[in-house]
């Protein structure tokens, strides 16, 4: 043994604090599911078809005969005239292999009560509740709105539609009735699921008085049903006429619904998600690719087998939940973990002691959370035993390198690889990350890309930046796991997303104005995820955040250099989305739900650094003359923020402000504003109509801080 063993508590706090490479545990390496050391070249050499390997870990009713089609770039088809089910993959099939009384869901519920699913279990219900859907009319191809928290009912519905070929579209449970009927009214859709309510630190929230509301927000008929999860703690929740989830799956029980074999680019879900403009996007998703890129990523990245009791604890209201707690592990057959309640109660260590109870060996979670459990501190991971973990892995935002050793360390014993997972709700599943046996971790850096991904960092005319250099993430070639396109707007996802590789104008162009319309017969596109990052001279990639937030946090680092790329312009005008606790805001949309308060004139909304979400929500608000900036009127916008979005929206601070900085051509300065809220120096305000309003508006921040 190495004299490790006799380093003191203050020795190792220090080694640790230095090192900057991590290398994979050689136990973990040993029993880990991929470690062909060459696979990064084996893809790259072998591309499209190494994405047969992602494939065949799927059954498929019809074999593809094609592994991609790009003749209607950026419209790319993955595994073209295959066929298959995705509930029949996450089911049926681990069931025919003698996985039947294999656990698929162990459930924790927040008052302390525990359901465990079987795979026999599951399939039973799926199919019970998908009887009762085609009962109540939904047909192939009818969009089915979930709106449910974290209860087992949520993966079971979701299942029950991919079987019978009905894409979902979950709605998270703490959005809004109004989030709820725009995605309803966008998508046309004319099926609810909900519940009557569902606990938050103990108290019973009403659910359905949301959903209701929302519902009379709808501008089509919708048929209901409603989970019982309350029991009686409420009862005035069915309505006259929705049905109730308990007595359809009562009604159906013992029903067999063949699995329908869906082509691979038949839709299995949408997802909305924020974006630069006011309406949240519709992004589609595959049966075939999403899943076969789901369930290589859990089986690659999070080195998911039958014999683990897996947890991401995420929910599923976000694409994380989605691909990570029911597509892609159920797909691999293992035992995945649902938490319904939050990290901290009754106590701060629920968390670690549902990973003790449970021999949890996987575990996947958000920066947020991680400093949140580093801010309540180590003795609370300390108190239970946590050796059953072998995989960390961190998703959302980036990690700062303090809390990613902290989580190695308190929570992984310094024996567990950690894995930070860059990706979107557009790619469908991770791009860019370590693979834990091959590649060292880097703290602070997610990795380089995955086998078979080509990511650049490139500057504005599109050149990869050099090692050290700040610049744009682009992704330089389809994969199966990506977005098809946003719901009922092709024009949308190609302006939005894709730009022309061969033109070098073309990147400029895109990023001074992401809605420009250029797309003609490019015959090489490039995905623009709209973050900054960086890359060191072994690849690995730094994702610095939206690219908002570029301005930040790397270009006082970099200096003047970067004025003469032109950056400057271009970020001033692409700063409208925000990352709170690793979900993404719509600035825009918040804006709205303001300005929607009576006696408010004009709201600006930036985010801000924040310990512990990452960044919060600052709102910076204009009253009407006649309305008086007050105490109420701040708890009317937070109110309305509350309403229009959900709690998530809610703002760290609202501040009254007479002007907000605008440039000569009348922008608002949101860049100044995101200064002040990070308490950074200001930048340049000598573009300013009215300079003098931002010092005004930095004091009133510091006297309230
Ligand atoms: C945005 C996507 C992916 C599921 C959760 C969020 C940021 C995500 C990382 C990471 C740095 C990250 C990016 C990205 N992001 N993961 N490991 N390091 N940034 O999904 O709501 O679609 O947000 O989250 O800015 O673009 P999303």
């Amino acid at each position: 043994m190495s004299d490790e063993t006799d380093e003191s508590a203050v020795e190792l706090e220090a080694r640790l604090e230095e090192q900057e490479r991590f290398e994979p545990p050689e136990s973990f390496v040993e029993q880990a599911n991929v470690t062909d050391e060459d696979i990064h070249e084996t893809f790259a050499e072998n591309w499209p078809d190494c994405w047969e390997r992602a494939a065949d870990l799927l059954s498929w009713d019809e074999a593809y005969d094609s592994v991609l089609e790009d003749g209607d770039a950026p419209f790319y088809e993955w595994f073209t005239g295959g066929s298959l089910n995705a509930s029949y993959n996450c089911l049926d099939r681990h069931v025919e292999d003698g996985g039947k009384n294999r656990a698929a869901i162990k459930w924790e519920g927040e008052l302390g009560e525990t359901r465990t699913y079987t795979y026999g279990d599951l399939l039973n219900e799926v199919e019970s509740f998908a009887a009762a859907l085609r009962d109540l009319g939904v047909e192939e191809d009818d969009v089915v709105t979930l709106y449910l928290p974290m209860i087992p009912e949520l993966p079971i519905a979701m299942l029950a539609c991919a079987r019978i070929g009905a894409p979902h579209s979950v709605v998270f449970a703490g959005f809004s009735a109004d989030a709820l009927a725009t995605r309803m009214n966008s998508a046309d859709s004319e099926y609810l699921v909900t519940c009557d309510g569902y606990y938050r630190r103990g108290d019973a929230l009403n659910h359905k008085r949301k959903a209701d509301e929302g519902l009379r927000g709808v501008d089509h008929d919708v048929q209901t049903v409603v989970v019982d999860r309350l029991g009686d703690e409420l009862t005035h929740f069915l309505g006259n006429d929705a049905h109730d989830y308990d007595d359809l799956v009562d009604e159906h029980e013992g029903a067999s619904v063949d699995p329908v074999s869906r082509d691979a680019e038949d839709m299995l879900f949408l997802m909305y998600t924020s974006g630069t403009t006011g309406q949240p996007k519709g992004v589609k998703h595959t049966t075939g690719g999403y899943l076969a890129y789901t369930a290589w990523t859990s089986h690659a990245v999070l080195d998911v087998e039958p014999e683990d009791t897996y947890w991401c604890a995420a929910d599923i209201g976000w694409i994380t939940g989605h691909s990570y707690i029911v597509y892609g592990p159920l797909a691999l057959g293992t035992t995945t973990m649902m938490y319904e309640g939050t990290p901290d109660y009754p106590e701060r260590d629920r968390l670690w002691e549902l990973v003790e109870r449970n021999r949890v060996d996987i575990f996947y979670t958000a920066p947020t959370a991680i400093r949140s459990f580093m801010k309540w501190g180590e003795q609370y991971p300390d108190r239970r035993d946590l050796s059953s973990l072998r995989l960390l892995g961190t998703v959302g935002e980036p990690i700062n390198p303090r809390a990613w050793k902290w989580y190695y360390k308190h929570i992984g014993d310094e024996n567990c690889p950690i894995v930070d997972t860059w990706w979107q709700t557009e790619t469908g599943g991770m791009m860019v990350t370590t693979l834990p046996a091959i590649n060292d971790a880097k703290p602070g850096a997610a990795g380089p890309a995955l086998p078979g991904i080509d990511a650049r960092i490139v500057d504005a005319e599109g050149e990869r930046v050099d090692p050290g250099n700040a610049g744009y993430l682009t992704i330089n070639n389809p994969w199966p796991g990506m977005l098809r396109t946003l719901y009922d707007n092709d024009d949308r996802f190609v302006d939005e997303y894709w730009t022309e590789y061969s033109d070098p104008d073309a990147v400029d162009r895109q990023l001074r104005d992401p809605h420009s319309s250029e797309s003609e017969d490019a015959d090489d596109w490039v995905y623009f995820p709209e973050d900054g990052a960086k890359i060191d001279e072994d690849g690995y990639i730094t994702v610095l955040g939206r690219v908002d937030d570029v301005i930040n946090v790397s270009f006082p680092e970099d200096g003047a250099k970067i004025d003469e790329d032109g950056y400057i312009t271009v970020l001033g005008r692409v700063d409208d989305v925000i990352n709170v606790s690793g979900h993404r805001l719509g600035t825009m949309e918040i804006e709205s739900a303001i300005v929607g308060v009576p006696g408010v004139a004009e709201a600006a909304v930036v985010g801000g650094d924040h310990d512990v979400k990452g960044e919060a929500v600052y709102a910076y608000v204009i009253t009407e003359d006649e309305t008086e900036p007050n105490e109420d009127v701040r708890e009317r916008i937070v109110a309305g923020i509350e309403d229009g979005i959900g709690p998530i929206a809610r703002p760290e601070e609202v501040v009254f402000t007479p002007e907000l900085p605008k440039t000569r051509s009348g922008k608002i300065m949101r860049r100044l504003l995101e200064d002040v809220a990070s308490g950074n120096e200001l930048g340049n305000t000598s573009t300013l109509r009215n300079p003098e309003v931002v010092e005004e508006i930095a004091e009133q921040v510091d006297a309230s801080a």
